[in-house]
């Protein structure tokens, strides 16, 4: 592994840190039950390129310098708070009677926080943080809108919210099953991201009613009633519908993960990397690439994977929480399991597993091998089908390679074991003590020599089949 820090080189360029006009804190609204998830995991907890929902959101917070961040759940909260472990204050809504009550619930958890609140869905994880600027912005404007609306156009606007604006003032917010002919004709819906300054938030929640055709309090009445009052309420339209999708069941799940995954390769491919079929190549959240990577067709990046430059990747690889040094090969078909590191110009071939391993500079393990729980030293040659016997089925024990060692094809190295620099161990040894530096280890029977043995064998069956058949 090259010395220098790896850092992606892939990543979006960190927008320039311009600080908000005014403090802010965030409601994320995750109480609903999400039922069409079928799930018993909390929604928000499911992954999207291995890393939970409610983590991608967090993270785009975390660029804006988020004073607080309330989340409000109702069943299944244990779960989330588990995962935010003190990161976020979390509020309770039971039952759950609307977006308005939700975030009515967040009210004491806000309590002395003067400033603007944003209102997010924890099952909407991919607000840009420049479109939640430009609310910002919008809310900080001359003409002191009280709350600011991101609107959308989604391709089938069925079921959402509508939005009635006219030059991104709004006239009125309506649900679905509330609006009228000509409000759902207006295609300009409701992403139900909003964002007010927190006095006027609750001023206005503070009056909102059910009397509508779900009998929910709905955070967007604070739009009708803000302008009943004759004050502006303004939107801010995205054009991009995907950073509003919600994700409300599996398939869109899957599609939010497609999604991502295109939008990765084509950073991964501009920063350097050649994916030959991208669409098979799968990343996580976290994989770091560095440039001329080659990867080949179908391979899976699990979480905790950094690869340095030059690395080639073959086809049909998996890898998790493992380090590719400078120039490293592997595959086709490897596993690198978390703990794996491959130091500059090791190579891994067919059907190697590795876990917890260290593969030194130019150390190879070229086929059908197992390493776990070991250290293999420089320019190490691992033969076919050698195998590290790390587990006694109590407990993990370690195996010590050193530099420039032989391992011969189909030997067992039976950890804790150490086999020394520059030993080699012949073929189909199970090596169960330590080898010194240089020595050669056999492990095996001595041979048994019979010269002609197989001829005579061969004619004396030959010659009872022919007599059997008379
Ligand atoms: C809501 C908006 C609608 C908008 C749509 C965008 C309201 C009344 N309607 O619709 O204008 O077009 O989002 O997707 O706001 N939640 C709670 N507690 C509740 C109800 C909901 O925490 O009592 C949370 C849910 O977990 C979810 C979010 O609020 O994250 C939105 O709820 P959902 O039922 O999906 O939204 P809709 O009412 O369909
Ligand atoms: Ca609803």
């Amino acid at each position: 592994m090259a010395a220098r820090a790896m850092t992606d080189p892939a990543a979006p360029a960190a927008t320039p840190i311009r600080p908000l006009a005014r403090p802010l804190a965030v409601v994320v609204l995750a109480a609903g039950k999400g039922t069409r998830m079928k799930s018993a995991r909390h929604k928000v907890l499911h992954e999207i390129a291995g890393r939970p929902m409610i983590e991608h959101l967090l993270a785009t917070l975390e660029t804006l310098a988020t004073e607080r961040i309330v989340v409000v759940v109702g069943e299944g909260r244990e779960q989330v708070e588990a995962q935010l472990a003190g990161r976020a204050a979390l509020a309770v809504q039971e039952p759950q009677l609307g977006t308005g009550h939700a975030v009515l619930q967040a009210q004491a958890a806000l309590a002395g926080f003067s400033g603007d609140v944003l209102v997010l869905y924890g099952d909407v994880p991919f607000v840009r943080a420049e479109t939640i600027r430009a609310m910002l912005d919008r809310l900080g404007a001359e003409d002191r809108p009280q709350a600011v609306v991101l609107g959308f156009e989604p391709a089938h606007p069925l079921g959402y919210g509508r939005i009635i604006a006219e030059n991104g003032r709004i006239a009125r917010m309506v649900e679905h099953k509330d609006a009228s002919e000509t409000e759902r004709a207006s295609r300009l819906c409701n992403s139900g991201v909003l964002a007010a300054p927190a006095d006027v938030l609750f001023d206005l929640l503070a009056a909102v009613g059910n009397e509508n055709a779900q009998g929910e309090y709905y955070l967007p009445d604070i739009v009708n009633i803000a302008v009943a009052r004759r004050e502006t309420c303004a939107v801010v339209a995205t054009d991009d519908p995907d950073e509003v999708a919600g994700i409300n069941s599996r398939a869109e799940l899957a599609e939010a993960e497609a999604r991502w995954q295109q939008q990765r390769r084509a950073r991964a491919m501009a920063a350097g990397a050649t994916l030959v079929a991208p669409e098979t190549v799968f990343f996580s959240w976290d994989t770091v690439l560095g440039r001329d990577v080659l990867v080949e067709p179908n391979v899976v990046f699990g979480p905790g994977v950094s690869v340095d430059d030059g690395v080639t990747i073959h086809a049909f690889c998996h890898l998790e929480g493992a380090r590719l040094g400078r120039g490293v090969s592997i595959g086709p078909f490897a596993r690198l399991r978390p703990g794996s590191v491959l130091e500059e110009g090791a190579r891994v071939g067919n059907f190697v597993e590795m876990k917890a391993a260290v593969l030194g500079k130019g150390a190879k393990a070229n086929h059908l091998t197992y390493l776990g729980d070991a250290t293999v030293g420089a320019g190490a040659n691992i033969g076919a089908g050698a195998i590290t016997c790390n587990y006694d089925g109590y407990f993990k024990h370690h195996t010590e390679i050193g530099p420039r060692a032989f391992i011969g094809s189909n030997s067992a190295l039976i950890a804790p074991v150490r086999i020394g620099a520059d030993a080699i161990v012949a073929a189909g040894s199970a090596v169960s003590g330590d080898v010194a530096e240089g020595e050669l280890r056999m492990v095996r029977a001595d041979q048994l020599v019979k010269p002609g043995w197989a001829d005579r064998f061969h004619d004396a069956m030959k010659r009872k089949k022919a007599l059997g058949e008379d």
